[in-house]
């Protein structure tokens, strides 16, 4: 039996990955904020309670052999503008949220698990306004990396997804301004945007036997949207609110 944790797993993609993944047979943990209405409460930003939830999956469930870390939030400010309390907020919840995970998770995992982050196509594109958020996830593909070079001796895997736009609660309220779903699929040769459960799919694949060889790798689900560049956000907002 497969034991997953999946972390934002309320809401989105985690909630996606978590629907996909019982209904490929694992039992699923689902991790989040206070008050999301998920089976246990954890703060990535907080690092006991990261413990405690590894602690708990592992004396409920007897062993964990996959986990989905799907916590994420973002800001658009523009790098001279940026409050740096906001950037710390980014910068906590993405990057040092993803390290808390990945290390309690590397310490009472069970030898052989599979360990997904969410990173995002914002790791290789830079896009303007999203300096904390392209800055965390673009350090979370080597925090990916770093993280399965050390764990590889116990063949506990390593990898990350990096998606496209997927239109969820995260990204939704940009999709209303004028402009930006439009330069959005512009730059996505396939035309479109990407599905929740698309994503989830990718990430059964990486907790499975399927991919047993792959570790310490960065999948890109966008459509080919890596091929082209990134919407000019702040401009696009600018302009319609001109
Ligand atoms: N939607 C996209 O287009 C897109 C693209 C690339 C990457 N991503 C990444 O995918 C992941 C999921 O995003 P989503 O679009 O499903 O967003 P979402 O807002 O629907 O889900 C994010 C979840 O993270 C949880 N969360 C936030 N802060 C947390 C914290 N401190 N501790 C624990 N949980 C916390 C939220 O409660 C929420 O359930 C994120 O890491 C995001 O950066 C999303």
């Amino acid at each position: 039996m497969q034991v997953t944790v999946v972390i934002g797993g309320a809401s989105g993609i985690g909630a996606a990955t978590a629907h996909t993944l019982t209904a490929a047979g694992h039992r699923v943990v689902v991790a989040d904020l206070p008050g999301t209405g998920a089976d246990v409460d954890v703060d990535v930003t907080d690092e006991a309670s990261v413990e405690a939830l590894f602690e708990r999956a592992v004396a409920d469930h007897g062993s964990v052999t996959g986990v989905v870390n799907c916590a994420g939030v973002s800001t658009l400010a523009r790098v001279v503008d940026h409050d740096a309390a906001e950037w710390r907020r980014v910068v906590d919840v993405c990057l040092t949220g993803s390290f808390l995970v990945l290390k309690h998770a590397g310490r009472r995992v069970a030898d052989g698990a599979s360990l997904v982050s969410l990173t995002s196509l914002n790791a290789r594109q830079p896009g303007t306004g999203l300096a904390a958020y392209c800055a965390s996830k673009a350090g979370l593909v080597s925090l990916t990396e770093v993280t399965a070079l050390e764990l590889a001796h116990r063949r506990i895997r390593v990898n990350a997804v990096a998606p496209g736009l997927v239109v969820t609660p995260l990204t939704a309220p940009a999709m209303d301004i004028d402009g930006i779903r439009d330069a959005y699929l512009e730059n996505t040769p396939l035309g479109r945007s990407g599905e929740p459960t698309e994503i989830a799919a990718a990430i059964k694949f990486l907790l499975s036997d399927d991919a047993a060889w792959i570790t310490g790798e960065t999948l890109d689900i966008n459509g080919g949207a890596h091929l082209q560049r990134y919407p000019d956000l702040v401009g696009l907002i600018e302009k319609a609110f001109a």
